[in-house]
């Protein structure tokens, strides 16, 4: 299997948000290599989080790069406004659009592309996209809140999108969200994800920075 650069990817949902701009930087400056950011409609999950304005509140505070991870039914309304701040913009296979036309469109700004998909979504629905997409994101808890519990029933969908992309010779990341700390970090790498989301496990941690770098070792 094609070894990839670990990169850790904290997500500010779970942080103070009276202290955002503090925030950001500290986990910034405790070693992230890219800040994730939910976004949540209250209809596509049963929870409301932020929107873009909130996106570009958090780049002002670092040269991270956003990756942005919509859980939101209609994505294409959206895309757009979030343009400017982020770096990847990720839409949910399970939404309202046309995944090519939305995956192609994110390309075409200058950005990464990611399609996610739920727990209970197969990951042979993506197969047909394969090639269209530069990273997959598999969700490791059913989206809508942090501190939920890993699924590791998840980790087979990791190890055959990974045989996918090694067979095919195809470059894209594979993202995991939910539930990541040390232990289930270490699990999802060795399947074949390179893209760590961890919310409560970096934000709560008594040493964000050696929190960080520990999930980076895998
Ligand atoms: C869940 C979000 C996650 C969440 C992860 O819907 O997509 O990014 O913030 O939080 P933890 O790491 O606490 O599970
Ligand atoms: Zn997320």
């Amino acid at each position: 299997m094609s070894q990839r650069k670990t990169i850790v990817a904290p997500s500010i949902l779970a942080c103070d948000f009276s202290r955002l701009g503090a925030e950001v930087e500290r986990v910034s400056a405790a070693g992230a290599d890219w800040i994730h950011c939910d976004v949540m409609d209250g209809h596509f999950v049963d929870n409301i989080s932020f929107g873009p304005a909130f996106v570009e509140a958090v780049s002002r505070h670092t040269s991270l790069p956003l990756d942005v991870h919509l859980m939101i039914q209609r994505p294409d309304e959206y895309i757009p406004r979030f343009l400017p701040f982020a770096s990847s913009i990720t839409s949910h296979l399970e939404a309202d659009h046309d995944v090519s036309k939305t995956l192609a469109g994110i390309r075409a700004a200058g950005l990464l592309a990611g399609l996610a998909i739920s727990p209970a979504t197969p990951v042979e629905d993506v197969r047909p996209l394969l090639g269209q997409f530069d990273i997959l994101l598999v969700m490791t808890v059913v989206p809508g809140f942090g501190g939920q519990a890993f699924l590791p029933a998840m980790l087979d969908k990791i190890r055959l999108a990974a045989t996918w992309r090694d067979a095919e010779g195809l470059d894209f990341e594979i993202e995991v969200d939910g539930g990541i700390n040390a232990a289930t970090a270490a699990n999802s790498v060795s399947a074949g994800a390179n893209l760590l989301v961890a919310g409560t496990s970096i934000f709560r941690a008594a040493d964000v920075a050696g929190e960080i770098a520990r999930l980076r070792e895998f």
